[in-house]
């Protein structure tokens, strides 16, 4: 398909204040590592986004910015086009990034003790805005079969005590890429609903899911659902505008909106950046054709490096992903330990990636690589790959 949009620009991000190409040391500890690690791209955003924000850049004073009705209704209208669901004006409020969100829903809904329950591998900061809020994490590990993940709804129940007060749900699920089905969601929901645990659920991955409509908004489940949820939702990762920390959260029953607006007020947290209004705006109102290019040319990505591992490098392996721009590889075939595999991949491969283990004890042996770059910079990183691994068979 020939797209529009030019993907396959080559930026420098180096000293721009990335923390994906500037913190490479002290992540790293050394200098030349590919970073492929932190969840951004190295791809430029819609050029609505840039013209909107360098827009508001020409005047000259940056104060402090009013977050107006059109900001709202641009994700009401997004949710709408995009997931065909109803949101109203007043479930919605802003956040200023989702893990700031995360910790004022454990602030607003439980109480130090309480257990809150993630399904690793997961979102490392599941377990540390749990923990550092004095909460319990309760892990109830996903299963895995041939690098595909699903919920251990079995496992769930069990682990359900009446000091249980909240899930975290991230759907869909970094780092391994699920988009959880309806049957999925509605089950845990009974499960939830049955024990009076309210879901939280983390959609900041939901647009870049690359099967048109099969994302299901927690909300959208059903009205019970709806009446016990809080969903965030944010043009972050898909427009590539993390670093203007401007997101949303969604929250249909009346009693628990109060709860949370009352938390992010005890917290100083209800103003957002003054770009990222305008890039959400600009997002959400004349961000759709770009999306749809993005999707084709990272489903390529994802498919390249597949198909590189199959047919080089084969003792390495990873799923073509339902979601996300996270590719979440399999190293167990090589046959080292958690160090080990660190050393290798940034002493040999010299690629700087997340470590799965990061992601819970289900996941060592695994290793994310972020595949939001240029073709170019993948195929580069599918090489060093390709090398060290021949030549650690080599030494074996
Ligand atoms: C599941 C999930 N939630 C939240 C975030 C970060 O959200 P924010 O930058 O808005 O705090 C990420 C970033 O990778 C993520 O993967």
């Amino acid at each position: 398909m020939k797209l529009n949009f030019n993907f396959n620009e080559d930026f420098n991000r180096k000293e721009t204040n990335s923390i994906k190409w500037d913190s490479i040391e002290k992540v790293f500890g050394c200098t030349d590592v590919l970073p492929l690690w932190i969840a951004d791209m190295d791809l430029a955003c819609a050029p609505a986004i840039v013209k909107a924000i360098n827009n508001r850049a020409q005047h000259p004073i940056y104060g402090y910015g009013y977050i107006p009705e059109e900001f709202y209704l641009s994700a009401i209208n997004w949710a709408s086009k995009r997931y065909n669901t109803l949101i109203r004006r007043n479930w919605l409020t802003t956040v200023p990034g989702v893990v700031p969100a995360l910790n004022l829903a454990i602030n607003a809904f439980s109480k130090p003790g309480d257990e809150i329950i993630i399904q690793p591998p997961v979102y490392f900061p599941f377990f540390s805005t749990i923990k550092n809020n004095g909460r319990v994490i309760i892990e109830n590990p996903l299963l895995e079969k041939d690098g595909f993940y699903y919920m251990d709804l079995h496992d769930l129940k069990n682990k359900i005590t009446s000091k249980t007060k909240m899930l975290i749900l991230c759907s869909p699920a970094n780092p391994v890429g699920r988009v959880w089905s309806r049957e999925e969601l509605e089950a845990l929901f009974e499960i939830c609903n049955k024990n009076k645990i309210i879901v939280v659920s983390d959609e900041i991955h939901s647009d870049l899911v690359y099967e048109k409509g099969k994302h299901i908004p927690f909300y959208s489940l059903n009205n019970d659902a709806a009446n016990m949820s809080i969903t965030f939702m944010s043009p972050s990762k898909t427009f590539n505008i993390a670093g203007l920390f401007s997101s949303l959260a969604i929250i249909p029953n009346e009693d628990l909106f109060t709860e949370f607006t009352h938390a992010i007020l005890r917290s100083s947290l209800e103003n957002l950046n003054l770009f990222g209004i305008e890039a959400v705006i600009a997002a959400y109102n004349e961000g759709e054709e770009w999306l749809d290019e993005l999707l084709v040319y990272l489903k390529e990505n994802a498919e390249f490096i597949h198909h590189y591992l199959e047919t080089k490098i084969p003792d390495v392996k990873m799923r073509i992903t339902e979601a996300t721009y996270l590719g979440w590889l399999d190293f167990r075939g090589l046959g080292l330990s958690g160090d080990q595999l660190t050393e290798f991949l940034i002493k040999e491969a010299k690629l700087g990636l997340n470590e799965g283990r990061g992601f819970g004890v289900q996941g060592d042996g695994f290793m994310r690589l972020n595949f939001a770059t240029t073709r170019k910079t993948l195929e580069e990183a599918m090489m060093r790959l390709e090398k060290a691994v021949k030549s650690f068979k080599l030494s074996e």
